[in-house]
């Protein structure tokens, strides 16, 4: 990158899987980013990367380049460096931090983690060690290279059981997998930091449930073994890769229709987010900040707005003209009847809103998982 470079540096933890390529995008396409991601091929394939640089790139040709850019940066916003780091190996992600040198990196994006519930419950120690040991090895190691600026990847999950719905931000936290608990300590740890160190500035964004895929359909959501969230799920069977039945986990709890409701919104709604985060902690002293000493706020990311496993069931089936059999199971441990987030402090301070309805969510999910029955994987072979 040339030494009168105008572009920003920022990494992005995690940058090669299903949120964090969809966050990629949208800094590349801000053409005020460098972005680096690191992450370690646990749940991604390169392949993600290499297409959000194409995407860039060929979308690139129809925008005019800012007066104020110069020629290589204007390209340089295309050349997403990728990283193949784990960041439980402190060695490897400090060698990443030292190669751009001290000062040089202007803020982390921290998407990286293991998300899987089930598998949290039953391996609660490497979660903790995946999740939050690597937070604190990353927020150790960027302070030492006076990199204090971080968005953070958290999720509804905290919540736990809520009083009240849609959820404000103010719900008290109380996650009840080791999963939803490795979200809330890390949300523990930056506040502290940020409470300890006030050059420290820091947001964490609880992502509901987000669904889709980018409009082109080249990058989506590949997760590695089968899928457990409903609309992947969905999307694989419509391509014939798991079986066609949906389990539908309870259909006895007080919502529309007895199924659980969830606020899903779109991928590209959810990374659009991030970049809305960035331009916060860009100002000097933000408003949003009512604590002078404490630079730190979380803020839900979600539409406002529920939808039932049946309803999201039958959104797919007019995307995909897919007939999905359904079978009626007792309950999925843990399932709360309805989790809608309260998306006003995030719609009113960061501007944060959400274009996507699920007709669209559906259909670019299904442009994505059509395109790629197999994922990044036939590519990768
Ligand atoms: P993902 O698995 O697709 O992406 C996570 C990425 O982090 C993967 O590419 C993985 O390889 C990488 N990674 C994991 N551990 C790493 C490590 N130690 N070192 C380097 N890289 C590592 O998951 P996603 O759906 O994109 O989720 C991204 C983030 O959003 C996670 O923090 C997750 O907890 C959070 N989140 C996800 C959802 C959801 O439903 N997808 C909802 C709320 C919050
Ligand atoms: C949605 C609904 C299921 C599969 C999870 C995590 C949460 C967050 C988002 C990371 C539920 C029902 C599902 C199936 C079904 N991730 N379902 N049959 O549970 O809201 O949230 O992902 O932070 O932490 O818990 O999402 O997609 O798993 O389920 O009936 O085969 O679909 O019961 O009501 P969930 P999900």
């Amino acid at each position: 990158m040339p030494s009168d470079s105008k572009l920003k540096t920022v990494i992005v933890t995690g940058g090669a899987g299903y949120i964090g390529s969809h966050v990629v995008y949208h800094l590349a396409k801000t053409r005020q980013y460098k972005v680096v991601s690191v992450d370690n091929g646990h749940n991604s394939q390169p392949e993600s990367l290499t297409r959000v640089s194409q995407l860039a790139r060929e979308e690139q040709a129809s925008e005019t380049k800012p007066a104020d850019l110069s020629d290589e940066d204007w390209q340089e916003t295309n050349n997403i460096v990728a990283k193949n780091a784990d960041l439980t190996d402190g060695a490897s992600i400090r060698s990443v931090f030292a190669e751009y040198g001290k000062g040089k990196i202007w803020g982390v994006i921290h998407v990286a983690a293991w998300k899987a519930v089930g598998e949290s419950a039953e391996q609660p120690l490497t979660y903790y060690a995946n999740n939050v040991g690597a937070t604190i090895q990353l927020l150790q190691i960027m302070n030492e290279f006076d990199c204090k600026r971080l968005v953070y990847s958290s999720s509804a999950t905290v919540y736990g059981i809520p009083p009240k719905v849609p959820i404000p931000e103010t719900s008290p936290l109380g996650a009840l997998s080791p999963y939803g608990k490795t979200k809330v300590m890390c949300e523990t740890i930056i506040e502290d930091l940020c409470t300890a160190q006030q050059e420290w500035k820091a947001l964490s964004l609880r992502y509901f449930n987000p669904a889709g895929a980018h409009p082109s359909g080249r990058i989506g959501e590949d997760p590695r073994g089968k899928p457990f969230n409903l609309l992947p799920i969905l999307g694989q069977m419509a391509v014939g890769r798991i079986p066609p039945t949906l389990k539908v986990m309870g259909n006895d709890y007080p919502t529309v229709d007895g199924t659980c409701v969830r606020d899903y919104l779109h991928v590209m709604d959810l990374a659009s987010g991030h970049v809305l985060a960035l331009n916060k902690l860009a100002e000097e002293r933000s408003a949003i900040f009512a604590d002078k000493n404490k630079q730190f706020k979380a803020y839900n990311l979600g539409n406002g707005k529920g939808e039932s496993v049946l309803q999201i069931t039958a959104a797919m089936k007019k995307a995909t003209g897919f007939d999905y059999k359904l079978e009626i199971t007792p309950r999925r441990a843990g399932d709360v009847p309805a989790l809608i987030a309260d998306p006003t402090l995030a719609q009113e301070e960061l501007g944060f809103k959400t274009s996507a309805n699920l007709e669209t969510m559906c259909a670019d999910l299904w442009n994505w998982q059509s395109q790629n029955p197999n994922g990044y994987a036939a590519v990768n072979v």
